[in-house]
């Protein structure tokens, strides 16, 4: 049986295919591909392992001929129709929980770049422009005693709250559920999104994207925030209105804001990068060699499992 991988994947998860039997087919070019290049790719797999920035939407799902599974190599799966792909039979799979303390790290290093100004403080040195210790050199806020907002408090917003909460963080959530495990181990509170953004010194989040979180941090919600909030987003860029919170930050309405995430990704809102107030990663949440490593394991074995007639270790669908 054939694997197609649309990129360079780590060699843990070839190897895994190889001891399977499996034909594997990489794509060799080293960027996202574009649909015709996906299709040409993909076409005659029967089990592919893709990536966050390739889209198989009905058109693209309608054109693999023979199709059993789809691996994706991320936890978040907005890329892929899973109702249609589960309408026709493709068993789509994801990496839950092995990515989910890089993914906090990354939260954790926002929130602390931006509360320390860490690259404008960076940036200035290298420019030469420091000649010595004074009293006022780039001030910024503490962590201890803040309150940080988890929006979404599945797996990564409660490693976000552990870090936060060992910071001398105070934390409150916004989630459908109530979470017992992030309010009894770490005094979480559950409060509406509203109130979750008007109290909150710090807000980071971490839901999945979907019809139903798409823009929920809109224009509206955006101006609930306090003037010396610093918001970070290691989730999806579609979940907050990217140019109101622009606009935000040139007129000093927030503190500021740390990207992992954009909205029409990979092109950066060229505003954003004329900022002082604002700390941009590109899309690096899950990116440390073990957790990559787990990742393409994973998703190897989510396919080989499906092509063997067994069940699927992580389906989303
Ligand atoms: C994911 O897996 O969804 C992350 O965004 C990748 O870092």
């Amino acid at each position: 049986m054939k694997i197609s991988i649309t990129r360079k994947i780590p060699e843990t998860a070839l190897q895994l295919l190889r001891e399977a039997d499996f034909e594997i087919n990489i794509s060799t070019i080293d960027r996202p591909l574009n649909s015709d290049e996906l299709i040409k790719c993909c076409k005659n797999a029967d089990g592919i392992i893709c990536l966050l920035t390739d889209k198989f939407d009905k058109d693209m799902i309608d054109k693999l001929t023979k199709c059993k599974v789809i691996a994706n190599y991320a936890v978040g799966f907005n890329n892929i129709d899973i109702e249609y792909a589960k309408e026709k039979n493709i068993i789509v799979t994801n990496t839950p929980d092995i990515l989910t303390e890089a993914t906090a790290d990354t939260a954790l290093l926002l929130m602390l770049s931006c509360a320390r100004r860490s690259f404008e403080a960076e940036k200035f040195l290298r420019d030469g422009k420091f000649n010595g210790w004074s009293p006022d050199l780039f001030l910024g806020m503490d962590l201890s005693g803040k309150i940080l907002g988890v929006i979404g408090a599945g797996k990564i917003g409660q490693a976000v709250a552990k870090r936060a909460y060992s910071f001398g963080m105070k934390i409150i959530y916004f989630s459908r559920g109530q979470k017992r495990e992030i309010e009894n181990k770490f005094k979480a509170k559950k409060v509406s999104l509203k109130k979750l953004l008007s109290s909150s010194d710090f807000v980071s989040i971490h839901l999945n994207l979907s019809e139903s979180t798409k823009n929920l941090l809109s224009k509206e919600n955006l101006n609930l925030l306090k003037k010396t909030a610093v918001v970070v987003n290691t989730a999806r860029g579609e979940i907050l209105d990217e140019d109101y919170l622009i606009k935000m930050l040139k007129s000093n309405k927030i503190f500021a804001a740390g990207f992992d995430v954009y909205r029409n990704e990979p092109k950066i809102n060229p505003e954003l990068k004329n900022l002082n107030n604002v700390v941009l990663l590109p899309h690096i949440g899950s990116a440390t060699f073990d957790t990559r490593n787990k990742m393409a394991e994973l998703a190897a074995k989510n396919v080989i499992n499906v092509l063997k007639g067994k069940k699927a270790l992580t389906p989303v669908n």
